[in-house]
């Protein structure tokens, strides 16, 4: 329980404070409707679970990392998507759409049980687990020749 309680103070504050760059910022401009623009280089991640769940709700990439429209068009790839995210401001930001877990017990226990273990995705769970530590395959696998 003291895990999820975290998570649920992370997402409080988040929703006070938030640093983490706001989807509002680009409601004025207009956003893409598909990921056909990110999926022609990033096409492992069509059918990853954070992207397919939140394109059913008509959810971008753009609406969490920005039109990027410089990084997608770069050929090399040299400039950065326009919102990344750092460890600590995932929750917040997934807080702020997302308050609470509907079955908190479920969760606590799938907490206590994978305590300490690896996920299917890789990630370490410990006390003060993230959202993405358990849901979904969201991330570079860090081992592809373009990276350096
Ligand atoms: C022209 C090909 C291309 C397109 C189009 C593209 N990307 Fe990328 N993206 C890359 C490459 C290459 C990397 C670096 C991959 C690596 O490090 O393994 C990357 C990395 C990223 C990262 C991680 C950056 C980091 O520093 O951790 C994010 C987030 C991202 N892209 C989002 C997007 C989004 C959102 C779109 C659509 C608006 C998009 N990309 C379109 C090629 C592309
Ligand atoms: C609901 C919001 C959301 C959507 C939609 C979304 N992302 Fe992300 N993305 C995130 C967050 C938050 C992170 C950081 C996750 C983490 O570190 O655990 C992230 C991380 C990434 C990374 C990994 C960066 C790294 O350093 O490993 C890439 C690449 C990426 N996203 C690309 C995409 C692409 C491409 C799409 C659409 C096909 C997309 N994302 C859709 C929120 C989103
Ligand atoms: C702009 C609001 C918004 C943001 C930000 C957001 N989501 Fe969502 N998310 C939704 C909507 C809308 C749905 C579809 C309706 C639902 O299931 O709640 C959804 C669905 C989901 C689902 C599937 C739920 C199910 O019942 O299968 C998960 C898991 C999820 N989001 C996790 C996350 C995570 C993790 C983040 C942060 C990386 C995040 N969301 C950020 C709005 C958002
Ligand atoms: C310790 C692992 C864990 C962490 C951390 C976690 N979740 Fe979950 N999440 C789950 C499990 C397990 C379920 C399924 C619960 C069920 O079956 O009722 C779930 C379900 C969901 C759902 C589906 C609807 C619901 O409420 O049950 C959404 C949306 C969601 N999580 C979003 C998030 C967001 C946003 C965060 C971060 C603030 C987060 N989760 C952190 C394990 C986790």
């Amino acid at each position: 329980m003291r895990g999820l309680y975290r998570v649920a103070t992370a997402v409080a504050l988040g929703l006070l404070a938030l640093a983490a760059p706001t989807i509002g910022q680009q409601a004025s401009r207009p956003l893409p409707r598909d990921n056909t623009l990110c999926l022609t280089c990033h096409i492992n991640f069509e059918t990853e679970d954070i992207v397919a769940k939140h394109l059913a709700a008509k959810l971008t990439c753009a609406h969490c990392h920005g039109l990027s429209y410089d990084h997608a068009n770069d050929e090399e790839s040299a400039a950065k998507p326009d919102v990344l995210f750092g460890r600590t401001e995932v929750s917040p930001f997934c807080g702020k759409c997302h308050e609470q877990h509907k079955r908190p017990e479920v969760v606590a226990k799938a907490l206590a049980d994978w305590k300490g273990s690896r996920r299917p995705n890789g990630r370490l769970i410990r006390e003060n687990a993230m959202c993405t530590d358990c849901h979904g395959d969201h991330r570079l696998p860090h081992a592809g020749p373009t990276r350096t």
